[in-house]
């Protein structure tokens, strides 16, 4: 019995032996996961920027507001100072209504396809408010999410942002000229002096450093897709920044071949025929587009044009290029195309120069069009020859009075 009964006892405690150290092991996992979880947040920067899953789900106000409270933490720390940190800062509703008297008309600079712009003011810096309708979330967070990173002297610099009930705000450096559009269609009207030659070979290549950072020199690669001279901003001596990064998207370097777009997105006059063909979508459609820009350099007009013949038509500059390109003279034929702005002080051969690059850019095939940074180094090499030109005259008054205040 006695045998029996120490038995029984024996197969009483091995089950419990076995349970406490099976929650013994249990309870030791569960610390494991929760201080690794712990770490990982006490890691991650204090702005975060969500994934564009996350963006996608953002359909109506009330998730605008939830969203504010996950990503948009309600207090900064203070003594930031918005203008010396490299990181964007988050800003309350009231300090940018406050810098941009409460979005006054008056403070208009600018409107896009997706939203209005408003001159502010943080103390004595100026800057730029994109104001955005909330439903916009995903052409804002694809901003975001590339100024946040993305710093150049050619790309327009994001400052911070805001979220509202129905509406989110970029802030950014203001940049004093406006867009390039501006300068080049109907300057006068708009309160600009037209752009001298020596000034729109140097925002060629301004623009053109600008995109060629993002296709080669950041650790992701982005297409612009939205390449355009409204999408261009001119300093206060008339250098270019790149700028407008709703459509930004982000493409394997290795593997360009295959990316596909899910929309057609762009602005028409400017997109390649294998983005409207097949939605087809790669650095070289940025290339494309910035043909569109050094045709309007050249000649000053717009990328679509109104036909003289039929109002109601309009014609592509792409159309007016390839026509004036196809003659055996370029040069007399171009004479007729060149901006009359630029009343004759052009050096001819760069002009030339210039619009065979414009064109090699508006292959129709993308494989026959040169890459970003063979673009730049033939800019600059035509820069430096219109400006030995703008030399050679010796202080010519017509050319020079642009030079001197930047044109
Ligand atoms: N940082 C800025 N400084 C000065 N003007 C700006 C700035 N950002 C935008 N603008 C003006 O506002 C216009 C629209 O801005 P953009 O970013 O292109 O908006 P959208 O995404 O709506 O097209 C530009 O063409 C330009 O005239
Ligand atoms: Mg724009």
């Amino acid at each position: 019995m006695g045998v029996a009964g120490s038995s029984k006892k024996k197969i009483g405690v091995l089950p419990i032996i076995i349970a406490v150290s099976i929650s013994a092991v249990v309870m030791l996992l569960c610390s494991i996961t929760i201080k690794l979880h712990m770490k990982r947040r006490s890691l991650l920067p204090n702005i975060e920027v969500p994934k564009d899953k996350r963006m996608e789900k953002v359909p109506s106000n009330t998730s605008i507001a939830i969203l504010e409270s996950r990503y948009f933490p309600s207090k900064r720390i203070d003594d930031i100072d918005p203008f010396q940190t490299e990181r964007p800062v988050i800003f309350s509703l009231k300090e940018v209504g406050d810098a941009t008297a409460n979005f006054d008309e008056m403070r208009k600079i600018g409107e896009g396809g997706y939203g209005m712009v408003y001159l502010g003011f943080i103390g004595t810096h100026e800057i730029a408010v994109k104001k955005m309708k909330a439903s916009k979330s995903k052409e804002f967070f694809a901003e975001l999410k590339v100024l946040c990173k993305v710093h150049h002297i050619n790309v327009v610099e994001l400052i911070g942002y805001a979220a509202g009930e129905d509406h989110l705000y970029l802030v950014y450096e203001y940049v004093q000229n406006g867009s390039l559009s501006e300068h080049l269609h109907d300057p006068l009207l708009k309160g600009h002096q037209p752009l001298s030659w020596t000034a729109r070979t140097q925002i060629a290549m301004d623009a053109a450093r600008g995109i060629e950072y993002i296709h080669d020199h950041t650790k992701a690669c982005y297409v612009h897709r939205d390449i355009k001279t409204s999408n261009i901003l001119l300093d206060g001596g008339l250098r270019a920044k790149v700028a407008d990064f709703g459509l930004v998207k982000l493409v394997e370097r290795s593997d360009e071949e295959d990316c596909f777009a899910t929309r057609l997105v762009g602005t028409p006059g400017y997109l390649p025929p294998e983005s409207v063909l097949e939605l087809h979508m790669t650095t070289k459609s940025d290339v494309y587009a910035f043909g569109v820009v050094l045709a309007e350099l050249i000649t000053g007009l717009c990328a679509l044009v109104r036909d003289n013949k039929e109002a109601n038509k309009t014609k592509s500059l792409i159309t007016i290029m390839r026509k004036a390109f196809k003659t055996e003279y370029l040069e007399s034929s171009l004479e007729k195309t060149i901006d009359p702005s630029l009343k004759d002080n052009y050096p001819i051969e760069e002009v030339c120069k210039l619009t065979k690059i414009s064109m090699r850019c508006l292959s129709e095939d993308p494989l026959d069009r040169p890459e970003m940074r063979e673009i730049m180094s033939m800019l600059s090499q035509i820069h430096l020859a219109s400006i030995e030109w703008e030399a050679s005259l010796g202080g010519d008054a017509e050319v020079f009075s642009g030079v001197c205040n930047g044109r």
